[in-house]
Order: C-alpha cells, then structure tokens, then sequence
C-alpha cells in the first residue's frame, strides 16, 4: 500500500510541475501585449514602473513645461498646433520619440523635433500617459 502512495504522490508532482512551466492557463501572453511586441516593450507604464518614485517625472509638469503653449490647455489645438485627441498614450509614445530620433512625420515634423528633442524617455512617457487616451 505505501509504495503506491509514494508512486502517486510523485506522479501529481510531476504533474503539478508540468503545469508550471507553461505560464499563463492558455500558454499564451496577455493579448493586449500581443498585438505588437514594439510597443509593450515601451510601454511608457513600464518605463516609469522601472523608475524609483523619485525619478518619475509627472506628466502634467512635462506637458506644461513643454507642450502647452502650442498643443493647448487639455492638448485641445492652437492655430496650426493640431489637437492631441484619438492616440492610445503607446502611439503617442511613439510618435514622440519618433519625432526625437529625426524621422518625417506630417509637414511640421521639424517643430516637433525641436519641441521634444531635450525629452528623456521618462519624460516622453510620463506625458504620454498624461496626453494620451
Ligand atoms: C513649438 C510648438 C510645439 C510644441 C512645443 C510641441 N508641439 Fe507637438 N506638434 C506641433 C506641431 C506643429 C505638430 C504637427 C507636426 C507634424 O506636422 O508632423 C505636432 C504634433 C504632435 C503630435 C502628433 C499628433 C498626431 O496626431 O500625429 C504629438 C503626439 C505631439 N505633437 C505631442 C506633443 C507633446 C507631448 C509636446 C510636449 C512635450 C509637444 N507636442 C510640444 C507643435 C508643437
């Protein structure tokens, strides 16, 4: 009788096991996640999750500082500033840091470049999460 015990008792561990190593029930990464790997991985969250309190930046001091004067209370529009509405904060991201690594986006893209080429990425996040839907 002892013996079976054991053996069962090992058979459930290793089953117990086996489950563990797949991860999530379906074995598959969280679907927002998945839809393109770029973006989770600059998820501008996480950017500043990795940052001790202290280090982050908050949105709307960046936005203030920076982006107010063109893009508007609310980033509502002023003049040919166009209105910051309809970017998830992840395209808004990576909008900016687009403009910041120099590449063409609409027919203003050297204002813009300016605009944000001083912004860390914590900043580019931080106000991203503050602008962004
Ligand atoms: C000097 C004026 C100016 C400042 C300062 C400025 N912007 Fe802009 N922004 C613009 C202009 C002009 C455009 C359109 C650029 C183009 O044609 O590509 C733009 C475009 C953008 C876009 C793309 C919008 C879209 O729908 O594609 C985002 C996002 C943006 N700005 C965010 C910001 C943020 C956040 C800040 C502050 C860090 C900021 N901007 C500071 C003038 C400015």
């Amino acid at each position: 009788m002892k013996p079976f015990h054991i053996a069962t008792s090992l058979f459930l561990l290793a089953t117990l096991a086996a489950c563990g190593d797949s991860g999530a029930p379906n074995g598959k990464a969280d679907p927002a996640l998945e839809e393109s790997p770029a973006q989770a991985a600059n998820n501008p969250a996480d950017i500043l999750a990795a940052l001790p309190p202290e280090d982050q930046p908050y949105g709307l001091d960046v936005f203030t500082a920076k982006c107010v004067q063109c893009h508007g209370n609310l980033g509502l529009g002023i003049d040919n500033n166009p209105a910051l509405t309809g970017l998830t904060r992840s395209a808004m991201q990576q909008k900016m840091l687009a403009y910041r690594a120099g590449k063409t986006m609409g027919p203003q893209t050297a204002v813009m470049a300016k605009a944000v080429a001083g912004l860390s990425e914590a900043e580019i996040a931080a106000v991203s999460i503050y602008a962004g839907e």
